[in-house]
């Protein structure tokens, strides 16, 4: 029996890092929002045994290292189930482009391998195993507009925010998220060093928290602004205002100076807000209408910057769409 899904994308909308864990792992705080984009994916279940990722992009590994075939031997393991799995990702989604896509294509093959086997585990079963294989895997099991906590794995769902138009460019440069990371622990290290007045690291989560509800809620331009006959205009002012912002930036940016020039295309495209997501390499631009989003997408295409236009993904689209 084969399986297909859509394993849509996400964009962070803010991320705030925190301090280094005992662990290793960063504390972070983060806005994730599902996008229409995605890539598609086939899982197949016969007799036997063995797990078989096929994927014609050469940077997509079909070893035991996929996030795919990771999430499909834990959950083998979990269900004490033999079966042989064949798992075909058609890639559309940039590879380490902070889009979240391998993330979500091991939380599709979690979805379409239950419903191959006709076996069900816990949501307590998908969230731990969805956490084992990776901090950005937990969000997919939610969809829409998620909160992140811990080192990202940590999810709460927040209210759905209307299909806002965003413009997203995928520049061909593959930003390793450790190695960002680790820059960001060099930055703030070398921050110390000069004595340079930084507020707490604790400080800053709290004020992306306050930050993020209050826009959330409505709270910067008022209650009325979201009456108004544009939704989505007002929210992006909202979210400016509230100044929400991606700490990546800082140490992505000048290693990749590109990247910066991107987020000012967008925002000379009309992006009523412009941001990297995640660590990158994709920054998008959220948009008050299509038809200034397709302008955009168009603008950048002629500059050489490749871009397509998507919607924000609610939490029932999210999972309404997922089939196909
Ligand atoms: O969890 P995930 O596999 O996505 O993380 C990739 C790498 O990014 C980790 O090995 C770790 O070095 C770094 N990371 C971090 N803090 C986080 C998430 C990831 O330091 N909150």
């Amino acid at each position: 029996m084969a399986v297909r899904l859509r394993s849509f994308a996400k964009i962070n909308l803010g991320l705030v890092i925190g301090p280094r864990r005992d662990d290793g792992f960063h504390e972070l705080r983060t806005l994730y929002q599902t996008l229409a984009l995605h890539d598609r994916l086939t899982v197949e279940v016969a007799k036997g045994t063995g797990i078989e990722i096929r994927c014609a992009h050469p940077q997509v590994p079909t070893d035991e290292s996929n996030t795919c075939h990771r999430i499909a031997r834990r959950m083998l393991e979990t269900m004490k189930v033999r079966a042989r799995v064949t798992i075909t990702i058609d890639k559309r989604l940039p590879v380490q482009g902070g889009l979240g896509a391998a993330s979500s294509n091991a939380v599709a093959t979690l979805v379409a391998l239950e419903r191959a086997l006709k076996k069900r585990l816990t949501a307590a079963q998908h969230l731990r195993l969805a956490a084992e294989v990776g901090s950005d895997l937990p969000l997919f099991l939610v969809g829409g507009a998620v909160l992140g906590l811990g080192r990202g794995e940590v999810v709460l769902p927040l209210e759905d925010l209307p299909p806002i138009p965003c413009v997203v460019a995928t520049p061909e440069i593959g930003v390793s998220t450790a190695q960002a990371f680790a820059d960001w622990d060099r930055e703030m290290a070398a921050a110390r060093g000069a004595k340079l007045t930084l507020s707490e690291p604790s400080d800053r989560m709290r004020e992306f928290c306050r930050a993020s509800f209050a826009w959330l809620c409505g709270t910067p331009t008022g209650v009325p602004a979201r009456r108004s006959r544009n939704r989505a205009e007002a929210l992006l002012l909202d979210l400016v205002r509230a100044g929400i912002e991606n700490d990546f930036e800082r140490v992505v940016f000048p290693k990749y100076p590109e990247l910066g020039v991107v987020k000012k295309a967008l925002a000379g495209a009309g992006a009523r807000y412009a941001s990297l997501s995640g660590s990158g390499s994709a920054v998008y631009g959220l948009f008050a209408s299509r038809p200034a989003a397709a302008r955009a997408a168009r603008k950048l295409a002629a500059q050489g910057i490749p871009a397509q236009g998507t919607v924000l993904l609610s939490r029932p689209e999210y999972w309404l769409r997922m089939s196909f």
